[in-house]
């Protein structure tokens, strides 16, 4: 049977990842943060002392790094970096890496090549544009800047590192200009992607919302293929 993949795409602070994770436990798929890739990269480069603007180079390494997720972890050539491509450095540095045309091609397939492995729910900007455009269930994952940023606020006030909101928001600016005007894989939502925006819902009701949005679609897939 034909692998299933759900294609989650949405800003930096949307709630992805948790989402992602949380509806894949429900669906009982595989899950794949696929900005973790992106970041896996700059780790490396940057650990290298590669310039984060040649391209040949950072393709090279991401060509020849061994990218493994367990989880919720991230092994890198077989260290666990799962903190490390989270540090704010790489998260500064990680555009360049993103913005270079052979990294993304180089790692959308990979994307695919993990996506046959199994039913997956795939997170990042281009999943249902150009890694999966035949996905059979794509979200767009939305939430105001501000309700984004006040989010990321309460996270970092959690893992006690205050930050003010004023901060966050403009690097949160940045980041989506970055997101959105890269000449790749830029962060768009693919035309027939559902939207749901997230400001004045829970991480369980958004959670509950595409479990029902999913469930539906497999159960209309598998109607329209049992009546050919
Ligand atoms: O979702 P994140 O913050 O971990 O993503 C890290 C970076 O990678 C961010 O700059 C966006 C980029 N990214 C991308 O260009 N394409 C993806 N499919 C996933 C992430």
């Amino acid at each position: 049977m034909e692998k299933m993949i759900v294609a989650i795409d949405g800003p930096a602070g949307a709630g992805k990842s948790s989402v992602t994770r949380l509806l894949a436990e429900r669906l009982g798929f595989q899950f794949l943060d696929t900005g973790a890739m992106y970041r896996a990269v700059t780790l490396a480069a940057i650990n290298q002392g590669v310039d984060l603007y040649d391209e040949s180079a950072l393709q090279s390494i991401a060509a020849k790094i061994e990218i493994v997720f367990d989880g919720e972890e991230v092994f890198i050539n077989g260290e666990n970096s799962t903190a490390a491509i989270r540090e704010p450095e790489v998260t500064r540095s990680v555009a360049s890496v993103a913005n270079a045309p052979s990294v993304r091609s180089y790692l959308v397939d990979l994307q695919r090549r993990i996506a046959t492995q199994g039913d997956f729910v795939c997170e990042g900007r281009d999943q249902g544009t150009v890694a999966f455009p035949d996905s059979f269930c794509k979200i767009f994952l939305t939430a105001s800047p501000r309700a984004r940023a006040q989010r990321r606020v309460e996270q970092l006030k959690l893992s006690g590192k205050p930050v003010e909101f004023e901060a966050v928001l403009r690097d949160q600016e940045i980041r989506d200009q970055q997101d959105s005007t890269r000449e790749v894989g830029r962060l768009m939502k693919a035309e027939d992607a559902i939207e749901l925006l997230t400001d004045d819902l829970s991480l369980g009701e958004v959670v509950g919302e595409l479990e029902r949005i999913v469930r539906e679609r497999i159960e209309r897939t598998s109607s329209s293929t049992a009546n050919q």
